[in-house]
């Protein structure tokens, strides 16, 4: 029987399980949905009960789908930044914290006084500590929850929780370690004055390894719950958003990955780990050893596209407004939206404002506007956000020849038009990046035990699929669009943060 390897995400909204082929070939794919818990503005929770409930679910059903199979490893990637706090047992102390909780912005303020500065900080770690890293969230606790905190013994990411109830094993690798804000991005080992400097025990922290070697096998228990032979290897894997440029075949400087999911990426692969003179970017260790990251990340992308959708959904009597329909109802308004401009800041903003107190917003408004003009900015706006992110970028020398976009953003042509015409380059799509972080995942665990070669290898995997180019036309309109969004945050912060002090939400 031919070897194949399964990748497992820990994503916000769901897991997903998939296999992959010697020759890269998809066998099969199962995702099981959870929910969230927002118990407070800017507070954003989930029981790691259900990432282990829906792996189990998502597994059991792919295997059972392609059986018989000969599985050769496990690669596992997540959410990245979550906090899954462990008692000594490895009983789960509390709700985890999730990347987009943004309830930790004094604490991350401390934080960098406590390291000596911002440059300091940088200097500890190469990145600030922004309140969605997993830093800020343990010195939340320890703050907020100090009798929970004393019996706290081990701090892992949520994919490493993962690796822990399927073999037994504590281990990290370097992409989500560096997501704690307390990794040596450099170095690729944690810093340890760093942890000094804030009083945080390393002994809280997995011992770490690049992400392709193997961590652990799969144990006699793991195996009872998932349905997988005992004994397979499971390697490091990575953080979704790192491990699924790897998947979209960013491997080298020149192309930038563009992700719509819950969360909106832009991100490139670095040969040296980058300096960002403005601290904006997260500059983190790439799943691929000797290779680092750089990216900024909205918080709010499928996160404001699924708001919208609940809103339409509210005001109609009908169960209607799939994005397909909502995709569709946008290109009848034309690029521009008729000069509605959506700030998508929904829960706060990371990149390029590291700002949890900004809301978002429509500007612009006028009686003749109809949905289509709403969806269509809502879309636009994202897109804005995207872009917002790619200027520091290229202030930070990151050019793009062209754009390769994943998440389930990916799906619509149009979203991918918008991205051709704002950013002035074309736009594809690649076998298997469809499949989100997972396929990664399956990639990384192929190249630990050697069942694709190298690099090279993986490039040939994901062939691009579709092409989009810019269309003039929409180039202008949202070029008109983008000049505007980008003065509105300058005028409207201080308000917006007003708001958020009256109304409730997280400190500006
Ligand atoms: C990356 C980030 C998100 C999460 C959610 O820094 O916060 O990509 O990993 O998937």
């Amino acid at each position: 029987m031919p070897p194949c390897v399964l990748g497992i995400d820990i994503g916000t909204s769901a897991c997903k399980a998939l296999l992959l082929a010697e020759n890269g070939q998809l066998l099969g794919s199962e995702t099981i949905a959870y929910g969230l818990m927002q118990p407070r503005p800017g507070w954003v929770e989930q029981d790691p009960a259900s990432w282990i409930n829906g792996a189990q679910i998502a597994v059991q059903r792919l295997l059972a789908a392609q059986r018989p199979v000969r599985v050769a490893a496990v690669g596992l990637t997540g959410q990245m930044h979550g906090l899954t706090p462990l008692d000594a047992s490895g009983r789960v102390l509390r709700p985890a914290l999730l990347w987009n909780d943004q309830r930790n912005a004094e604490e991350c303020a401390w934080a960098v006084d406590a390291a000596g500065g911002p440059q300091a900080l940088h200097a500890y770690t190469g990145n600030g500590m922004l309140p969605g890293y997993t830093g800020g969230k343990l010195l939340w606790m320890r703050r907020h929850e100090p009798a929970l905190f004393r019996r706290l013994r081990h701090a892992l990411n949520p994919k490493d929780y993962l690796r822990l109830v399927l073999t037994g094993e504590i281990a990290t690798e370097v992409s989500d370690a560096s997501g704690t804000g307390l990794f040596d991005v450099r170095r690729r080992v944690w810093s340890q004055p760093l942890m000094d400097r804030l009083d945080l025990d390393p002994a809280l922290f997995a011992p770490c390894h690049e992400s392709p070697e193997i961590t652990g096998r799969v144990s006699a228990r793991g195996a009872a719950l998932f349905g997988l032979p005992a004994g397979i290897p499971v390697v490091g894997g990575g953080g979704d958003s790192i491990i699924q440029t790897l998947g979209s075949g960013v491997l080298a400087p020149g192309a930038v990955q563009t992700i719509i999911g819950t969360g909106g990426i832009v991100a490139s692969t670095l040969d040296e780990p980058l300096d960002d003179p403005a601290h904006r970017l997260q500059v983190f260790c790439h799943v691929l050893p000797e290779k680092w990251h750089a990216m900024g990340v909205t918080l709010n992308a499928g996160f404001a596209m699924s708001w919208a959708q609940r809103l339409l959904r509210g005001f109609s009597d009908e169960a209607h407004w799939s994005y397909d329909d909502m995709a569709a109802i946008a290109a009848h308004s034309p690029a521009g939206s008729r000069g509605l401009i959506f700030l998508p800041y929904l829960n706060g903003e990371r990149a390029p404002y590291a700002d949890p107190a900004l809301r978002g917003g429509f500007i612009g408004l006028i009686s003749l506007h109809q949905p289509a003009d709403i969806v269509r900015a809502v879309m636009e706006g994202i897109v804005y956000a995207l872009y917002d992110i790619y200027t520091l970028m290229a202030a930070a020398g990151i050019q793009a020849d062209t754009l390769r976009a994943s998440g389930g953003g990916a799906r619509s042509a149009l979203w991918r038009q918008m991205q051709a015409s704002l950013f002035d380059c074309q736009v594809v799509t690649t076998q298997g990046a469809a499949e989100g972080a997972a396929f990664g995942a399956a990639l990384v665990a192929g190249l630990g035990v050697g069942l694709y070669a190298d690099p090279a290898e993986i490039a040939r995997i994901c062939r691009p699929l579709t092409i989009e180019v810019v269309d003039p036309a929409m180039r202008e309109g949202m070029q008109a669009g983008f000049s505007v969004y980008r003065a509105l945050h300058a005028a409207l912060a201080e308000h917006l943060h007003g708001l958020s002090r009256t109304f409730g939400g997280p400190p500006p």
